[in-house]
């Protein structure tokens, strides 16, 4: 189904209001990570040449309700965006009964999430947000997942809604990635908990040719094969699931690929004496940090293979500088391999940024819930009502 699309419109004089997700790590005040607001960029600068007056809004965090906490304030992200585009964004604090621009070109709205209602998609607040603008612009591919008024009911009140191009380009390399990918395919699942992915493994063991799974993850896939895991996170409930996936994959002549060999302590620390042990020889209490240095030759060499990477999560405790060979050595592989690839979600941003390879993968999703919503073959809320509204905008025209 086709949808309107930002740069189908003339956005000349016009009052454009644009859904951005520029909910980025904040500490003491400072953006840790700006890669959220540098992806919004192309969109606001199109809006902008295009002659619009343009409305940022976002939410940052989770924040009570009706309730201004300046933790959640967007003031830090107001003043990165200044720098971003050599501008002037002013923060407009009270936005919601009318905006005035003055003689700005661009405003940032503070936190949608301090608005009750929102996450409910209550329909006033919802109807109130649209009667802002002339245009409203849903680009926010990372909450595209949440039914909100500012992602989902505002689409249906607004005089005119599409979507901005951030929102269309993930969508397409996704969409890229998931129809008709180039073979073998390999995606690298790492995380801690099998519980809370088990919904994208099952989607990818059905289409790749090679699941890669590290982390926690991993460690419930080696208990399912019989091995000992030692105080290692794993999830005893999820074991048959385990079971399940591989012969599923196994049937289809794709496969899973598991750590042969794994790096040990007793705590997560820098400090920690540490041990590489070959996956039978963990001891009980031992807990698994990172994949070893035979399991990084062999992912290596999958990883070369692949005409199409898609990576979503860490394979080892990246954070602590012992356990972080694993992550780094599969960053590494993915960065020299020719595929196409795509990577998304929190982490492994974090391991994008920390290792510096940005530049070598073909498309870094910004979303964490959506990201994984999308590849589970879920729908996305926000994508829904595009559609519907531009399907009833061609009724009518
Ligand atoms: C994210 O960080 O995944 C998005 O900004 C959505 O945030 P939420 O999970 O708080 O809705």
């Amino acid at each position: 189904m086709s949808i309107t699309k930002m740069s189908d419109l003339d956005l000349k004089g016009k009052r454009v209001l644009i859904r951005e997700d520029l909910n980025v790590p904040i500490k003491n005040g400072e953006i840790t990570s700006d890669l959220r607001i540098r992806a919004a960029l192309p969109t606001i600068k199109q809006a902008l040449k295009a002659g619009g007056k343009v409305m940022i809004m976002s939410h940052l965090g989770r924040p009570t309700e009706g309730i201004y906490e300046e933790i959640f304030s967007l003031a830090p992200v107001a003043k990165r965006l200044s720098q971003l585009l050599k501008m002037e964004v002013p923060l407009i604090q009270d936005w919601l009964n009318g905006v005035s621009m003055g003689t700005a070109a661009i405003v940032l709205l503070e936190n949608v999430r301090f608005h009750e209602g929102e996450a409910a998609n209550n329909t006033a607040l919802a109807k109130k947000m649209a009667e802002l603008c002339d245009v409203f612009v849903m680009d926010a591919f990372a909450t595209s997942h949440r039914a909100e008024a500012s992602t989902h009911g505002i689409i249906a009140y607004a005089p005119c809604a599409c979507a901005g191009p951030l929102l269309v380009s993930e969508i397409e390399a996704l969409k890229k990635i998931m129809s008709k990918p180039a073979h073998p395919v390999v995606a690298i699942v790492g995380g801690s908990k099998v519980s809370t992915k088990l919904a994208l493994l099952d989607s990818l063991s059905q289409k790749v040719d090679c699941l890669i799974v590290g982390g926690g993850i991993a460690n419930t896939f080696l208990a399912a094969e019989g091995y000992t895991v030692g105080k290692s996170l794993y999830e005893p409930d999820l074991i048959d699931e385990a079971e399940r996936l591989n012969l599923a994959a196994k049937k289809r002549g794709a496969s899973i690929a598991l750590p042969s060999d794994v790096i040990v302590a007793e705590k997560l620390s820098n400090e920690a004496e540490s041990y590489v042990r070959l996956v039978s020889q963990v001891d009980d209490n031992e807990k698994i940090y990172d994949i070893g240095p035979d399991t990084i030759k062999e992912l290596a060499s999958i990883i070369k293979k692949a005409k199409t990477i898609l990576w979503n999560g860490p394979v080892g405790a990246f954070e602590i500088e012992q356990f972080a060979k694993g992550t780094h050595a599969i960053a590494k592989a993915i960065s020299e391999s020719r595929a196409f690839k795509v990577a998304g979600g929190g982490d492994t941003l974090a391991a994008i940024e920390k290792y510096r390879i940005a530049s070598k993968i073909n498309y870094i999703s910004t979303g964490g819930g959506a990201f994984l919503n999308f590849l589970e073959g879920k729908p996305l809320a926000a994508i829904q009502a595009l559609e519907q509204r531009s399907l009833k905008d061609e009724k009518i025209t």
